[in-house]
């Protein structure tokens, strides 16, 4: 089934969405419960929270991959082929006939913070952070659309600031600037699952619209509708729209805000002046907390799948490609088959060298389960030698956010945790038969297999 929003998506879940009663302030408390959720626990829905009568907030969304392939129409084994085989089509979006994320709409003057639900989460942190919008613009010199997710800190009224330290938005706010001018947005708050992977897809400046790559990964058009206060268009069928402009010249503090890397981050940033809020006459907010399974999982996809993807277009015999959890994409596992000493070498340098985010790769064979850690290090413990199977590179670009760059350069290490070719690397096994035999008796005791 194709989700055209957010709500349809909600409407599906059953079980696998957990309703709050109970009231819960966004300062803190709702980021607490988010963290404590257990690993592939339901969505969250707040229906009942402090200071915003009327409204809900949804959180974990996107956590589970069970639920991520439910988004995408499809099965956990087949995600990777089903995301890989759907964004190199493109579907373009489409005129909308309504647009009830336009259902009420204020103009500024306004307040930012009494009209949504906005989350503080780290108890550093330097105020409430939008961490889901899905930020909207057009390059000012070819009109070409930029996407992507960027955090806003609310600092009152109709100010945020926005962290702008990836392309295209930060490249076209650039132009914009050079040129004195504002640069237009439009914030989308409450899209399905398949916009907001598509928004963070790594397209490149020159790859394809991420909208049409939205309409792909759902399998039907997003309907698009012109925004109210600046000439840009905006999912009609989001929650909840924030119009307004980057203005030129003007750089401000910006955090500390408990980032994805699990450390606060602070800078000095552009500052956004809201025009207009539009929304649905019962919004729902989206949460993201940041540092969790669900920004994981976001990553895994349009940052892990999408690698996969181009290094299988370098070289044969790659299996698979796992972010490791909790590594805000700077660390990823990969299988090869018939690895050779030669293959792998070229591998880590392909990996390291095609994602700025990535800082440590292992490469594993095709008997190890990159996605249960026992294993990889099983691997790593006795398949490595490090004077002999380590690569590092350099004086290469440091990520923003990685504390360890200090802002400056960094530099990158690929292991090599592939086996020899004698028969003392074989892996024990058990005979088939019994394995299932025990896994039955587990099954029906109401145990899982391990
Ligand atoms: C959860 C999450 C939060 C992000 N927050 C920011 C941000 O605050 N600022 C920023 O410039 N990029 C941020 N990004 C990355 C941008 O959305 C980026 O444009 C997108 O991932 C495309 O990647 P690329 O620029 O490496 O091609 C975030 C990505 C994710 C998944």
């Amino acid at each position: 089934m194709s989700y055209p929003d957010l709500r349809t998506f909600l409407a599906d879940l059953g079980g696998d969405l957990l309703n709050v009663k109970q009231a819960f302030d966004p300062k803190h408390e709702m980021a607490a419960l988010l963290r404590a959720m257990p690993a592939n626990g339901p969505a969250v829905l707040f229906e009942n929270v402090v200071g915003h009568p009327g409204a809900r907030v949804v959180g974990n969304l996107v956590a589970s991959r069970g639920r991520v392939a439910k988004a995408l129409d499809t099965s956990e084994a087949e995600l990777a082929a089903t995301y890989l085989q759907r964004t190199r089509q493109g579907i373009a979006p489409r005129q909308a006939d309504d647009a009830p994320a336009k259902e009420v709409q204020h103009l500024a003057p306004l307040d930012l913070g009494s009209l949504l639900p906005v989350l503080t989460h780290y108890a550093g942190d330097g105020g409430p952070f939008v961490t889901t919008g899905v930020v909207l613009c057009t390059d000012p010199t070819t009109g070409r659309r930029g996407m992507g997710i960027h955090r806003m800190m609310v600092k009152g009224g109709t100010r945020m600031g926005i962290l702008l330290a990836n392309p295209p938005l930060s490249q076209f706010h650039a132009a914009a600037e050079a040129a004195g001018r504002p640069l237009d947005i439009a914030v989308a708050l409450g899209v399905e699952p398949a916009l907001l992977i598509a928004a963070v897809v790594k397209t490149g400046p020159l790859g394809p619209d991420k909208m049409d790559i939205a309409g792909a990964l759902r399998q039907a058009p997003v309907e698009m509708v012109r925004a109210e206060t600046v000439a840009i268009d905006v999912p009609a069928r989001a929650e909840i729209i924030i119009e307004g402009r980057i203005l030129p010249g003007v750089r401000e503090p910006e955090g500390p805000f408990g980032e994805n890397t699990g450390y606060y981050f602070s800078n000095i940033s552009p500052v956004v002046e809201v025009t207009a809020v539009t929304h649905r006459r019962d919004f729902i907010y989206p949460a993201l907390c940041p540092w969790t399974a669900d920004v994981d999982s976001l990553l895994s996809l349009a940052a892990g799948t999408e690698l996969l993807g181009q290094l299988r277009t370098q070289m044969a015999g790659i299996i698979d490609l796992d972010l490791t959890t909790g590594t805000c994409g700077f660390t990823a596992v990969i299988a090869l088959a018939r690895a050779r000493p030669t293959d792998v070498r070229r591998l880590i340098h392909l990996a390291l060298s095609m994602d700025k985010r990535l800082k440590l790769v292992t490469v594993v064979d095709d008997d190890v389960d990159i996605r249960d850690p026992r294993e990889v290090s099983w691997a790593l413990a006795t398949r490595f030698q490090p004077d002999r199977d380590t690569v590092i590179l350099s004086g290469m670009e440091g990520y923003v956010i990685d504390p360890s760059c200090g802002g400056g350069t960094g530099s990158r290490m690929g292991m090599d945790a592939t086996r020899g070719s004698g028969p003392e690397f074989d892996k024990i096994t058990i005979p088939a038969a019994a394995v299932a035999k025990a896994r039955t008796f587990l099954a029906e005791t109401g145990l899982v297999a391990g």
